[in-house]
């Protein structure tokens, strides 16, 4: 789901009820617990935790890194929807009405402790797509020296699954990713759709019959709740449609593909643009004597300041 920018700027109730469902692995017991805090304009769930855990009870664990959307480690579930911590807003789930806001770890996840989840699993499934790109060539293979061509339409046919970060949030959404532990899921998914789909990768043959062998691209219900909840707007659920349709291509060996070829680099040559007037009454530096290796700054002026 994307950021719900108008949330930013409204301001969320005085005081928040935040509950938490926490658990401790030594206790072996989860239990809920809620923390009353003050809130201001602004505050995301992310910050809630953190001024619970630097204010009131610093037992509370969660993970996060960036806190700007970019990392993906910080999903939760709030009220129920799998949310990145960082980009929720508290006055998006708190109401005056209702000034509540109900935390808990990503669902579909074992809990390692509170909100803190096991992504072991997760990323075995993910290494299981061979998210790289493959090349045929051993000798390309060892010898990088040159470039592969890509046509811009080739980059957009793929470009929108590069934009994932792995946050898992489809994954906790997905119900036969609850109900089938041998489902790759929506994010390893989109993943295998993303290699498949780049026209520098040649190992869809191998990918394609790894999927056939997992039935995994078979087992989804179509729920599309992964793509309804993804922070990034990626949509796995179209990705598993089209993961479909290139094995039955494949199987009815009607599965064709343009490969990049690898080229000379090419030879960037700009002409350079005349400065632009502003630039050359700057005070002091004379910038078109740098076009000409002279210092930015005279030798004077530096001795004068
Ligand atoms: S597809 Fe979206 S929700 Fe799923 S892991 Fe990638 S960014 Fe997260
Ligand atoms: S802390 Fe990195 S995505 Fe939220």
């Amino acid at each position: 789901m994307p950021v719900d920018l108008k949330a930013v700027t409204r301001r969320p109730p005085e005081v928040v009820k935040v509950r938490v469902k926490r658990f401790h692995p030594e206790k072996g017991q989860g239990w809920w617990q809620t923390y009353e805090i003050k809130t201001y304009r602004g505050m995301t769930v992310l910050d809630a935790l953190l001024k619970i855990k630097a204010e009131v009870d610093h037992t509370l664990v969660f993970r996060y890194s960036c806190r700007m959307g970019v990392c993906g480690s910080c999903g939760v579930v709030v009220n129920g929807e799998p949310r990145l911590s960082c980009q929720t807003q508290i006055s998006e789930k708190a109401t005056p009405e209702r000034p509540e806001v109900v935390v808990e770890p990503l669902y579909n996840f074992p809990v390692l402790r509170d909100l803190t989840t096991d992504f072991t699993e997760f990323f075995e499934k993910h290494r299981k797509v061979r998210p790289y790109l493959i090349r045929l060539d051993k000798q390309e293979r060892e010898n990088p020296a040159l470039e592969y061509e890509q046509r811009p339409e080739e980059l957009e046919a793929f470009y929108e699954y590069t934009l994932c970060i792995s946050c898992g949030l489809c994954d906790a959404a997905c119900p036969v990713y609850a109900s089938n532990p041998r489902f790759l899921g929506p994010q390893a998914l989109a993943y295998a759709y993303r290699y498949l789909a780049d026209s520098r990768d040649e190992g869809w043959r191998l990918r394609l019959e790894e999927l056939e062998r997992d039935g995994s691209v078979y087992r989804c219900h179509f729920a599309a709740s992964c793509s309804s909840v993804c922070p990034k707007v990626v949509d796995p659920a179209g990705a598993i449609q089209r993961l479909r349709r290139a094995l039955l291509a494949y199987n009815l060996r009607l599965f064709k593909k343009r490969t990049a070829k690898n080229v000379e680099p090419m030879k960037v040559s700009a002409e350079r643009w005349p400065l632009p007037p502003e630039a050359r009454l700057m005070e002091g530096v004379d910038l078109e004597a740098q076009e000409k290796g002279a210092p930015v700054i005279p030798k004077e002026k530096l001795l004068e300041d």
